[in-house]
């Protein structure tokens, strides 16, 4: 069956490294025959700023009849400073297809990489399960006397004993499939009791189901200096949506910084989205310095997750070859720039 691929450059460096992540995925169509068709929505700022559409109507039902898949560059641009397109194209296609796994693995491909001193590979290889429908990102609450000395404002954080038992099946069950020992919830309740007692209450009875799996639990905050402190220590991260926003940035520079960390955002057996962790950074948008292998790494996990688990395999042992050689841009250190690192990825592999 033909596996189609919706993409969606977006803003910024967005375009730059879906450039190349394109180029990749192309290549590989060609030269291993396979069944992949894509084809490319320009949503972002852009189109948002001429004609005032941001998600267009009717966009999830199509993404839902016709894809596999779905593959975003970035979104964000200092001209929209509400970042209302952002919120409906990249939060609407996570909360509008139910994409309640936010994955994001942490792996260090060169030991010259970690800003941590004398750790290699084998030290620094998890992955982050954020949860990726609720919490402090739904969007509920409000602004009262806007605008005045006795402003209101409220932002709830929503948690679900739905929400919060998904995630973390999904986690423990990866980490069994894996063959992965080690699994550490993170949540702040302490601090917030209602909210993230439920975390903690669900946790400690799902965790009874996977006996197979140490797991344990630590305050984000103390995870947060845990992952500097000790990385290899972590097989499974799993937590909330806003923490897992943080901690998966904290995580990207210990492999060697945003330009390396991909992302999936999955709904399991249903249509799914793919992007790297990097925003859009408006400074270097179009200058050919934006690092692509973020991107390129993430259209490995949507490969993997499309069935091709060789080419994904693939990708990732190509760009560990691209940045042992120095064929990076100078984010990693290297000479070379955005269109070079993905001549040199299709080249080799
Ligand atoms: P950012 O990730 O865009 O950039 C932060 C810094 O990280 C950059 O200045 C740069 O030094 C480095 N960096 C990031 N990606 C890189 C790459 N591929 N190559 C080399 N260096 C890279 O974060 P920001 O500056 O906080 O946000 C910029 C805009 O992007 C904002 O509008 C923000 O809301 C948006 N954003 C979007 C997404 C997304 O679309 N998924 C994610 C994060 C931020
Ligand atoms: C990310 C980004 C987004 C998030 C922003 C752009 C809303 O930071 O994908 O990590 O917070 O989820
Ligand atoms: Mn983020």
């Amino acid at each position: 069956m033909v596996k189609r691929i919706a993409v969606i450059p977006g803003d910024g460096i967005g375009v730059d490294v879906t450039a190349e992540a394109v180029k990749v995925l192309a290549r590989l169509t060609k030269s291993r025959q396979l069944p992949i068709e894509l084809e490319t929505f320009d949503w972002g700022a852009e189109k948002y700023l001429r004609e005032g559409v941001t998600l267009p109507q009717g966009a999830l039902d199509m993404f839902r009849r016709e894809f596999h898949a779905i593959f975003i560059g970035a979104m964000g641009d200092p001209r929209v400073p509400d970042m209302k397109h952002a919120a409906d194209i990249l939060l609407g296609t996570r909360f509008g297809l139910d994409l309640y796994v936010n994955q994001r693995p942490v792996k260090l491909l060169d030991p010259r990489l970690c800003p941590l001193k004398d750790h290699s590979e084998k030290d620094v290889n998890f992955v982050v399960f954020r949860e990726n429908t609720e919490g402090a990102y739904v969007g509920m609450g409000g602004n009262f006397k806007r605008d005045t000395p006795d402003e209101i404002a409220i932002q709830e954080d929503v948690n679900t004993r739905k929400g919060v038992e998904r995630i973390l099946v999904y986690a423990f069950e990866y980490g069994r499939r894996n063959g992965l020992k080690r699994l550490c919830m993170s949540d702040k309740s302490n601090a917030l009791p209602h909210g993230h007692g439920l975390w903690q209450r669900t946790f400690a009875e799902v965790r009874r189901r996977y006996p197979d799996i140490e797991s344990w639990h630590l305050y984000v905050d103390a995870l947060a200096m845990q992952m500097v402190k000790n990385p290899a220590q972590f097989d499974v991260i799993v937590t909330c949506n806003m923490f897992g926003d943080i901690v998966s940035d904290l995580g990207a520079q210990l492999q060697g910084g945003l330009g390396l960390a991909a992302s999936a955002n999955i709904n399991p057996g249903n249509v799914s989205m793919f992007e790297p962790v990097h925003g859009s950074a408006p400074k270097y948008a179009g200058k050919n310095v934006a690092n692509p292998m973020a991107a390129v790494l993430t259209v490995g996990m949507m490969l993997d997750y499309l069935g091709f688990g060789r080419e994904a395999a693939d990708i990732e042992k190509c760009v560990a070859a691209a940045i042992h050689q120095d064929k990076t841009t100078s984010d990693l250190g290297g000479p070379l720039g955005t269109r070079e690192v993905g001549d040199w990825i299709c080249a080799h592999l």
